[in-house]
This record gives C-alpha cells, sequence and structure tokens, in this order.
C-alpha cells in the first residue's frame, strides 16, 4: 500500500517538475542572446555595431530605401507578397538581416531559416537580390529596428 502511494506521488511529481524547469529553461536560453532565431546566417557580415539608442540620420536613410524599394512587397504589419517587417529585428539578428540583404540568393538555396521563410510564402515569388551596399542595408537594418515595439 505504502509503495503504491509512493510510486503515484512520484508519477504525479515528475510532470511538475518538468512544468517548473521548463518555463525556467526558455528563460535562460533567451538571456543568452536575445533573437528568437539562433542563426547569423551567411554572407560577408561577421559584427553588427549597435547603439544604445537609435541613429536617427540612419533611420531617416533607411526609412527612404524602405519605401522606395520594400514596401512593394513588404508591409511593416500586414502581409502583402512577403513577412511583415516590424519587429523582425527581435526574431533575427542585425547580423542576419545584414547577411540576408547582402547575400539574398545564396541563403535563399542554404540558410535553414529562410528556407522555412520561403515555404511559408511560396505562394508568392521568392525575394529578389536588392543589390545594397553595406552601408545601404546598414540603414536599413536601423530603419527596421525604429520599427520593433
Ligand atoms: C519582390 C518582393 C520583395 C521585395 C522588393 C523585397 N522583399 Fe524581402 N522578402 C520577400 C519574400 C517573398 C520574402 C520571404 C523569404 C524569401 O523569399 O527569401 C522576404 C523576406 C525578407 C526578410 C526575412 C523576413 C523574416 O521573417 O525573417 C527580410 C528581413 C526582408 N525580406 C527584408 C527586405 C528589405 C529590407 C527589402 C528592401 C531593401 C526587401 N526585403 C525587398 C519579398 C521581397
Amino acid at each position: 500500500m505504502k509503495s503504491k502511494l509512493f510510486a503515484l506521488t512520484i508519477l504525479v511529481l515528475i510532470p511538475l517538475v518538468f512544468l517548473a524547469i521548463g518555463p525556467l529553461n526558455l528563460t535562460a536560453g533567451q538571456g543568452k542572446n536575445s533573437y528568437q532565431v539562433q542563426d547569423n546566417g551567411i554572407g560577408p557580415i561577421k559584427s553588427v555595431a549597435i547603439g544604445k539608442t537609435l541613429n536617427k540620420k540612419m533611420v531617416g536613410e533607411g526609412e527612404s530605401i524602405f519605401y522606395s524599394r520594400c514596401s512593394k512587397c513588404h508591409g511593416l504589419n500586414s502581409t502583402k507578397a512577403a513577412p511583415p517587417l516590424a519587429g523582425v529585428t527581435k526574431v533575427v539578428s542585425p547580423v542576419f538581416i545584414m547577411n540576408y540583404l547582402l547575400n539574398t540568393a545564396q541563403m535563399q538555396q542554404k540558410d535553414p531559416y529562410i528556407r522555412q521563410v520561403m515555404q511559408y510564402y511560396q505562394s508568392f515569388p521568392k525575394m529578389p537580390p536588392q543589390n545594397l551596399s553595406k552601408s545601404q542595408a546598414r540603414t536599413v537594418l536601423e530603419f527596421l529596428r525604429s520599427t520593433a515595439k
């Protein structure tokens, strides 16, 4: 009788312990790197210097590039022919975004996360290479940062 009770207690306790540890693990993982996708992409960029506050001049330049070259496919909050981009800087890292903008075709072939996104948006044509310079891509990144809440 006692051993049955013991076995029962253990059976109930195990899932409870997992329930308690699960969320803790998640926060620990996010603490290491605040981006949801742990992937720096493939391309020429190894690191990006990011200021504590937004660089307003870069935001302005990136905004005009966004509205002249990206917004025909991308909304900020609505889905047009591509993923909405407000908040994308919380999902993928600055290095990832820069590499994707500068090396789009190769990442579409080889990067597992971009391949997932393409799968999701397969009813639309894939993103064409954007022919941005590094400094243009950096200003677009700063504009995208300004759209994240
Ligand atoms: C012709 C349409 C089109 C244009 C123009 C375009 N994109 Fe895209 N973009 C897409 C599609 C479709 C995807 C989905 C993945 C793919 O096809 O590679 C995408 C994916 C992305 C992603 C990854 C989103 C995610 O959820 O991880 C980013 C970032 C991005 N685009 C930024 C830009 C920027 C910045 C510009 C302008 C310089 C731009 N795109 C121009 C169609 C476009």
